[in-house]
């Protein structure tokens, strides 16, 4: 009998031990994160720089001096990442998009957005090969699941400072481009499929049970918001449905409920119409995400919590696509290991770092005068006390 208990231990062991390793296999490429000493973990997010091989000289150098004044552990690139005519273009587009990530040594990860694979055909996988091959050891994203739809759906996982277990995982999804119908017409953004969310629940399933049975808390970054960021903040719904705003059957007034949120929300949300694999359902119903990170509405810099799921959209960090001055910057997550239920966020604008002693984003091709920065500063101010007022301060 206690031979038949020492088999199945070491039969349970190695089963364990697989799982595990599995979940490492698949997770990532080069470099281990892992916490600081101090317990914390830094995640800066550089969204829809949308920019070709003559990347804006404001973009590098807002990159290059968040980097320097805020030493993340990680850099995640958020979709729309460059825009490009062909291969060659694009290579060299995305040579100048990491150029200060590498410079300052910092890991990163990416995500596609809907804009990226154009000049390429739609091939993403030549574009990850690229990052891979430009940022070296430094590039933790692979197409951890390339048989399920979309590239560089992936996972990277964060060692505890003492580095004896997981403490913390990142998830990555691609929300494709546009949707195009069997009849080829196009129906707004593309959905995430069944084979994803699928995917997920394996995945944190595995990671969890690797993890001892104890789950392991994690945020998501992908280019396009979920569409339950409608049923989250807009609450008027309309008797009627419209070519845009109907999700689900439910057309609403794409006029957000000023309360429910912080930040601006200054377009209207645009996630696609279809939620047929009901991703976020499934990560509340796994609970171990504690927010979602999205860009692609490049003047939104909100966040809201629905359903105990922090969403937050991170405004631009180009200059080149649509953007504005008053959001316009980078986003910057801070995590302890003394509580991973919940993190810190904030959003580093351009005119706060061109406002820093030293800056050189005035200086720079397309940088304005160190006064301009202050008027904006100072308007941003004034939008965030109307908010402030109208919410009877739960805005900040
Ligand atoms: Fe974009």
């Amino acid at each position: 009998m206690k031979t038949a208990k020492k088999i199945i231990a070491v039969l349970l062991a190695c089963i364990t031990l697989f799982a595990g390793l599995s979940v490492m296999a698949f997770a990532q490429g080069g470099t281990q994160l892992k916490f600081n000493s101090d317990g914390q973990f830094k995640i800066m997010i550089f969204a829809d720089n949308q920019d070709n091989e003559d990347i804006e000289e404001t973009t590098t150098q807002i990159m290059t001096e968040a980097l320097a004044k805020y030493t993340p552990d990680l850099v995640v690139f958020l979709g729309d990442n460059t825009v490009s005519a062909s291969y060659e273009t694009h290579y060299t587009a995305i040579e100048a998009l990491l150029a200060p990530t590498i410079k300052a040594g910092v890991p990163f990860a990416l995500v596609f957005g809907n804009h990226d694979q154009e000049g390429v055909n739609g091939d993403k996988e030549a574009l990850l090969e690229m990052y891979q091959e430009i940022g070296g050891e430094l590039c933790l994203t692979t197409d951890a699941a390339p048989e399920i739809y979309g590239c560089g759906n992936s996972n990277v996982t964060i060692f505890s400072s003492d580095g004896k277990n997981t403490a913390f995982n990142l998830w990555f999804f691609d929300t494709g481009s546009t949707l195009v119908l069997e009849d080829g017409s196009r129906d707004g953004y593309d959905y995430i499929r069944e084979d994803q969310v699928k995917w997920y629940e394996e995945t944190e399933t595995a990671l969890k049970a690797a993890n001892g049975g104890k789950t392991v808390p994690s945020i998501v970054f992908q280019h396009i918001i979920v569409p339950d960021v409608y049923k989250a903040i807009y609450s008027v719904e309309l008797p009627f449905e419209t070519d845009g705003y109907t999700y689900e059957g439910v057309t609403y007034l794409p006029v957000p409920s000023f309360s429910k949120y912080n930040g601006i929300i200054i377009e209207p949300c645009s996630p696609s119409y279809y939620n047929k694999a009901g991703q976020f359902d499934a990560w509340v119903e796994h609970g171990d995400v504690i927010a979602m990170f999205c860009g692609h509405d490049h003047q939104n810099d909100f966040q809201t919590v629905y359903q105990g799921i922090g969403i937050n959209n991170v405004s631009t960090v180009g200059g080149s696509a649509y953007h504005d001055d008053i959001s316009r910057g980078v986003g910057l997550v801070t995590l302890d290991e003394s509580d991973l239920s919940t993190y810190e966020y904030e959003m580093i604008y351009m005119f706060d770092l061109a406002l820093e002693e030293g800056s050189q984003i005035s200086e720079v091709e397309g940088g304005r005068s160190k006064f301009y920065y202050r008027v904006v500063k100072w308007f941003r101010k004034f939008i965030n006390g109307v908010h402030w007022v109208i919410t009877l301060g739960k805005a900040t």
